[in-house]
């Protein structure tokens, strides 16, 4: 069987480090691996439409965005499929046929849908299309027939949830769609890195992102102002790691090489942090090491950006031509499930005939 890739982002922001540990990283290796037969990636912009409604123009905006965030990190089109997900409707025909194989019950369990309902303050009026894009997100892999879904933790319940349509798919129609597996970021830490504020979370409402596509003095600015140990009060006290940004950041991006380069005075990150929890380094230290750890990452991603952002139409070009791609594959998924359906009328001999005879015999 080919091994299939398909994962995506909605278009509702630039893409931050935080989306770099725990997805663009790992899709750049897959991608450079050789392992995969096809590799999918798409911007699912009819997901970000349906708790955006009343703003298309931020979605159409964020499209462009998240398709230079894509390439500047090294996506490469030669290699993946890049594609927006509402140039594809065969998607949205699937999902509409998925949708007789899950309950309302089964959604309003899904605990990422439950929390999402609860930050839009959609529990009084939550829209059908929101509610059911767990549904799509089940045609979005299914019509590729990924067998590899590489996405955060937060998604486990959109995989788990194909799955389970899939198997009810089968098991009615016949043998026709892939169950996928999830596919989880590496380490701990690449599972959700926190915002620069400590909070739990990277995300653009609580403006604690450091952007792909920041300058070097915003980044030097958000690394100054991370949230380290409120205990930690002089360079001689002893310092605490739980909840300290720099570090958990240092964890994420340096490597031994990185101390030799900017602070040779130890040789890797764990003598760094003895140093500091008893005492003796300054947080100033800690950051700017991380500065330095952050800059020699973004440099050659912002180096690429400013590249394509020279050329747009170009751009454009590889997302017309990666959802031509996209499409042609998808449709034909879309004919075997409308095959397996009994929906295909036109296409199938042995219908007419089959339905002349009963007829003629009459
Ligand atoms: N729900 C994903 C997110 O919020 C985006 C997405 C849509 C997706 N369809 C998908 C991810 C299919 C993986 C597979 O980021």
């Amino acid at each position: 069987m080919e091994k299939i890739i398909l994962t995506g982002d909605r278009p509702t922001g630039r893409l931050h480090l935080g989306h770099f540990v725990g997805s663009l990283r790992r899709r750049v290796e897959l991608q450079d691996s050789g392992m995969f037969d096809k590799i999918f990636i798409m911007i699912a912009d009819a997901q970000a439409l349906t708790d955006n409604a009343d703003n298309p123009e931020k979605v159409r905006q964020n499209v462009i965005e998240v398709a230079l965030d894509y390439l500047s990190v090294g996506i490469d089109p030669a290699k993946s499929t890049i594609f927006i997900q509402t140039q594809v409707p065969e998607l949205t025909e699937l999902a509409f046929y998925y949708m007789n194989l899950v309950t309302v019950s089964r959604v309003q369990r899904n605990p990422t849908v439950k929390t999402e309902i609860k930050m839009r303050n959609f529990e009084q009026s939550i829209p059908v299309g929101f509610f059911c894009y767990p549904v799509s997100q089940a045609s979005d892999i299914t019509a590729f027939k990924a067998t590899t879904v590489p996405v955060g933790e937060d998604q486990a319940p959109m995989i788990e949830l194909t799955r389970e349509i899939v198997a009810r798919f089968n098991n009615t129609y016949g043998p026709t769609l892939v169950e996928p597996e999830i596919m989880l970021p590496e380490n701990s830490v690449c599972l959700r890195l926190p915002g620069t504020d400590g909070k739990a979370k990277m995300s653009k409402s609580l403006g604690n992102c450091i952007y792909l596509s920041d300058t070097s003095k915003e980044v030097k600015k958000k690394v100054n102002s991370m949230y380290t140990d409120p205990l930690h009060l002089t360079i001689d006290s002893p310092g605490h790691l739980e909840g300290n940004c720099p570090f958990i950041y240092l964890d994420a991006f340096s490597n031994d090489e990185h101390f030799r380069k900017y602070l040779p005075e130890y040789a890797n990150l764990q003598e760094l942090k003895d140093h500091y929890v008893r005492g003796g380094v300054g947080d100033g230290t800690v950051k700017k090491l991380l500065y330095n750890v952050l800059e020699e990452l973004l440099t050659p991603i912002r180096e690429r950006r400013k590249m394509f952002e020279q050329n747009i139409p170009e751009v454009y070009e590889i997302l017309r031509k990666g959802s031509e791609a996209a499409r042609e594959t998808a449709a034909k998924t879309l004919d075997e499930v409308r095959d397996a359906m009994k929906i295909n009328y036109f296409g199938d001999e042995a219908l007419i005939k089959e339905q002349a005879k009963r007829y003629s015999a009459k």
